[in-house]
């Protein structure tokens, strides 16, 4: 399993949806024996909230953001919101079409960085953290050393997420309106004006079209022990 790695460490992982990146996340933080801050499921809160709330403009949002407390539930690396692991509940099409768009909104995206930071600095005390998210390593810990961007080609994006779909049960799942939606999502992600979908230029750039979950969670965890070898750890 090679060395363990040190606590203190951030790893922003960015990229579009359906990539791979929440499976490759939660694997990593694992192999570090780190945590997992999963900053969609954040913004998914907002909107399952508002959802429920029937709240619809932004100060809403911003208000309900600013309500959520948030913590980590170990056993399995989730995020616990107001106490309570959210589950499936942020995994419906309309939290995610709406969560989409809470995570537009600048106060929103202020008030969840905000906490993201100090989640993160607080819990790199005593392990590594991944964070995965659109504006990690751009946005929200700019300065980190290990910067990751997970994409892959937009057709296997809908591809996986339909069979991961077809494997759950769904009925009346179509290819097509996965890859419109997904699309949909990127280019909402991708053109808004606060923190969109970039990758940071300082990132390497993980396409995994063609590589299996495993081949990409190794290539991460060997080049962040193999830089800390490097630096004399
Ligand atoms: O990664 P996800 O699909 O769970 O994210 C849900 C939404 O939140 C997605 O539309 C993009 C947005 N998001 C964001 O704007 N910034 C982040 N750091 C994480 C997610």
């Amino acid at each position: 399993m090679g060395k363990r790695v040190k606590a203190g460490y951030i790893v922003a992982i960015d990229g579009p949806a359906g990539a791979g990146k929440s499976t490759v996340s939660r694997l990593l933080a694992s192999e570090l024996q780190g945590r997992l801050l999963d900053t969609g499921a954040m913004y998914r809160s907002v909107a399952y909230f508002a959802v429920k709330m029937h709240v619809t403009t932004a100060s809403g949002f911003s208000q309900i953001a600013k309500k959520l407390e948030f913590d980590y539930e170990p056993k399995n690396q989730s995020l616990l919101v107001n106490g309570i692991e959210m589950g499936q509940r942020l995994r419906t099409q309309s939290v995610s079409s709406l969560a989409s768009k809470v995570s537009a909104f600048k106060g929103v995206r202020q008030t969840l960085t905000a906490r993201q930071r100090t989640l993160a600095k607080t819990w790199a005390k005593s392990c590594p953290v991944v964070v995965e998210g659109r504006d990690i390593g751009t946005v929200v810990f700019p300065e980190v050393e290990y910067k990751f961007y997970v994409t892959a080609d937009p057709k296997i994006r809908a591809e996986r997420r339909y069979q991961q779909l077809k494997k759950q049960g769904a009925k009346g799942v179509s290819l097509k309106a996965i890859l419109k939606s997904n699309i949909e999502r990127d280019k909402q992600d991708s053109n808004r004006k606060h923190a969109p979908l970039k990758c940071a230029q300082d990132a390497i750039v993980v396409d995994t079209s063609k590589m299996s979950v495993n081949q990409v969670v190794q290539f991460m965890s060997e080049h962040i022990r193999g830089r800390i070898s490097l630096i004399g750890d």
